[in-house]
């Protein structure tokens, strides 16, 4: 099975690179195609996302994605962005969980953020009015409304989930947050055996640093969801452990929270586990559920035993201490 790879910039090529040994421990055949994009795609092909790239997900269906490494404010436009837009990954999905021997304020966090992917205020159009004036469009459609409000629905219906919350800022950005309420509504209607609620982006976030167990699946637009991806990610333990997934409806790009990292970059201290289970998601997609299940095992055994820790989770290990001991895991438990 070829699946394609991109390493990505600063972290990247290490946590991807410890993510392909453990698929590989969990006895997953694949056959990576590498495929460039990032600071590094400038040097080898001239641009941050060749368009070979695209086509070689659009070929393979998916990809394991590492971070890559946007330059703040100038240069090219995000990667993630274009990558997400030129698929239609129009939906992002983070699963929020309390992980064993990670402690952190709250227990029995359990919660999904799907965010809309493809529009709102990252769908890239930016322009001078005059010199010292900018403005961002805040693109909201109803089709893409609609879409990410059912892909939510159905993400709690199959997953035996039972409340869906619908974050906005409906009261101020009363034409284009009035319009996805109004979408998110109409869909709600359609599942009348799951809790629906609404709620201002601000209290969510209040609510959510106060006691985010009382969350099931939350669903909001593009720039609201990468922040409070992040806010969640910090619940459960950081950046390093939580997964991520874009998906459309025909491909599917699965990556970590976290960005390159460049400040540990090239020193093998970064936390693998993000991509680890970020592949475990892709395993569950491809229908490899068997070998998904025994790498979260694996991880959530390795994070109880606090073996080969990295730094991030308190420990004196690194990138490779804590893939061998998830891979010991995994081979331990098949012998
Ligand atoms: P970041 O996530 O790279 O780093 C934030 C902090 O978390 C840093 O202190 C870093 O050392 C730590 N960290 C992140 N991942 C870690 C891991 N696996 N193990 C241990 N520590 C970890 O966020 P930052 O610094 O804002 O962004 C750096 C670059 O990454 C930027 O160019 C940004 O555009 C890009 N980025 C790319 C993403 C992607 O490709 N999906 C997502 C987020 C940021």
């Amino acid at each position: 099975m070829q699946i394609v790879l991109i390493a990505g910039d600063g972290i990247g090529p290490e946590v991807t690179a410890a993510a392909c040994r453990v698929v590989a421990a969990a006895g997953v055949a694949i056959d990576w195609v590498p495929a460039a994009a990032g600071v590094g795609a400038v040097e080898t092909h001239g641009e941050p996302l060749p368009e070979e790239t695209l086509t070689l997900v659009r070929k393979h269906r998916v990809a394991l994605k590492g971070p890559c490494t946007t330059p703040v404010g100038k240069g090219f436009r995000s990667i993630n962005v274009r990558l997400r837009k030129g698929l239609d990954l129009y939906a992002s999905v983070r699963p929020v969980k309390n992980l064993p021997g990670v402690v952190t304020p709250f227990t029995g966090v359990d919660l999904v953020v799907v965010r809309e992917n493809t529009e709102g205020l990252y769908a890239g159009m930016e322009h001078v009015v005059v010199p010292g004036v900018v403005e961002s469009l805040r693109v909201i459609t109803r089709p893409a409304c609609e879409r990410i409000v059912r892909f939510a629905f159905e993400l709690a219906r199959t997953g035996g989930r039972h409340l869906v919350t619908f974050c906005h800022k409906a009261d101020v950005m009363r034409l284009s947050d009035g319009l996805f309420l109004e979408c998110a509504r109409e869909v709600a209607d359609e599942y009348p055996f799951l809790r629906f609620e609404e709620k201002p982006i601000d209290n969510v976030c209040l609510e959510l640093v106060m006691d985010p167990t009382k969350f099931d699946v939350l669903v909001m637009e593009n720039l609201f969801g990468d922040v409070i991806s992040d806010l969640c990610a910090g619940l459960v333990g950081g950046l390093g452990v939580v997964p991520g997934a874009n998906l459309g409806t025909r491909y599917a790009v699965f990556e970590a929270v976290h960005g390159s990292a460049p400040d540990i970059a090239g020193k093998g201290l970064a936390n693998p586990i993000a991509v680890v289970r970020s592949a475990a998601m892709m395993l569950d997609h491809i229908g490899e559920r068997a070998a998904a299940a025994r790498i979260e095992a694996a991880v959530v055994s390795t994070l109880r035993a606090a073996d080969g820790l990295t730094r991030d989770l308190g420990g004196t290990g690194t990138t490779d201490t804590l893939t061998d001991a998830i891979i010991r895991r995994l081979t331990r438990e098949s012998a």
